[in-house]
């Protein structure tokens, strides 16, 4: 049988490598020019990538995807922790300062939630983001929802060197294995241009927002959550190792916030907010009343996302919470779990 060419390889849900860079020069030209698939090592890392599933893919068998991009519909949840990123990852701390032109690329982007948000906090530097995750049905999604997007594992990028100005690892950063860290972190080093900037985001081991995952996704949640959360030594060693300099360790406030017209109706958006991104299907029985699994819920964030003084944020301001809360803001409500994530920045010489 002949041998399929590059072009010919399946790679994202419906489209082959070839109908990919058909789409992506049509929609996306900027970032088709970033592109490299003629790189060594492409075929064997494509035919490698069409073999991966992950519980990020689809609902089917042990997975969360379908529903961890349902619960993504609300690009406000999250708007605090995502926009600091952005003024750590560009330097400039008013994001609506950031210039057009500016690039990064989101290493495990998912259905495009940074974009999304990104879009609405700087619409001066729209289409900066770069959205990449290994996962085929978050890159489709991501480009059918208008995201330029690349289907890739982080640590063997389609991409050209020094062809971004910033790169993230952000949301589930502790799903990518111990032993392939560094090598993840000196292919970001490899895609930044020179001054350019590595943002590495996590729940620190053995912090409130870790221990949510250990206790509560691990336990509740088909696929479990067996991954090793990173130390603030971890990351600084990883950037240093991966040729980053001038290191700095933030620890951000990174809330879930959610609205209503009322305090049930954000206290039950917050729940079920929880309940798709974390996949929590095995919290009741089957036909347990939605409202009570709503408040076993609310009543597992009250126990794991309850923080010490010590614990406040580098950049805690008058929105800083030690504990889940719901509060009147005027004519609505608000539910704000709180969350602190520890972040390091790295910048290539
Ligand atoms: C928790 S989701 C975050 C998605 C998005 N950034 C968000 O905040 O909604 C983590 C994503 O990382 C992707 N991922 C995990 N390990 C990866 C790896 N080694 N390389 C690329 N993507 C990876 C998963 O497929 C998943 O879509």
């Amino acid at each position: 049988m002949a041998e399929i060419t590059l072009r010919q390889q399946p790679y994202i849900p419906g489209f082959t490598v070839g109908e990919y860079l058909d789409l992506v020069d049509q929609h996306f030209p900027e970032t088709g020019a970033r592109l490299w698939f003629g790189r060594k090592g492409s075929h064997t890392e494509l035919a490698r990538l069409a073999g991966l599933s992950n519980e990020f893919e689809t609902d089917h068998h042990s997975g969360r995807g379908d529903s961890y991009r349902q619960a993504q519909r609300n690009p406000t949840i999250r708007m605090r922790g995502i926009r600091t990123l952005f003024t750590l990852a560009s330097g400039c701390a008013d994001v609506r300062r950031i210039p057009a032109g500016w690039r990064v690329l989101d290493l495990l982007g998912g259905d495009g939630l940074l974009d999304r948000v990104f879009s609405c906090l700087a619409p001066q530097a729209r289409g900066a983001v770069i959205t990449s995750d290994m996962a085929g049905h978050m890159v489709a999604e991501a480009l059918r929802a208008g995201h330029a997007a690349v289907r890739q594992e982080a640590r063997y990028l389609f991409m050209h060197d020094e062809s971004v100005d910033a790169a993230l690892l952000a949301y589930g950063t502790h799903h990518i294995a111990p032993g392939d860290r560094l090598a993840v972190c000196r292919e970001a080093a490899r895609v930044l241009r020179p001054g350019g900037r590595l943002v590495l985001h996590d729940f620190e081991a053995d912090s409130p927002g870790s221990m949510w995952f250990s206790g509560v996704v691990h336990r509740y949640s088909k696929a479990g959550h067996p991954y090793r959360h990173f130390t603030a030594a971890e990351m600084t060693r990883l950037l240093k190792l991966g040729g980053l300099s001038s290191i700095t360790l933030h620890r951000i406030y990174d809330p879930l916030v959610t609205r209503g017209e009322s305090l049930e109706a954000a206290g039950a958006e917050m729940a079920d907010h929880l309940y798709d991104m974390y996949g929590l299907t095995e919290l009741a029985q089957p036909h347990a009343a939605r409202a009570d699994i709503r408040q076993m819920i609310w009543k597992l964030a009250e126990n794991y996302f309850l923080h010490r003084e010590s614990d406040a944020p580098d950049d805690a301001g008058s929105e800083w919470q030690r504990e889940p809360v719901i509060y009147q803001d005027g004519p609505e409500w608000v539910a704000l779990v709180p969350r602190v994530a520890l972040v390091a920045v790295g910048e290539k010489r």
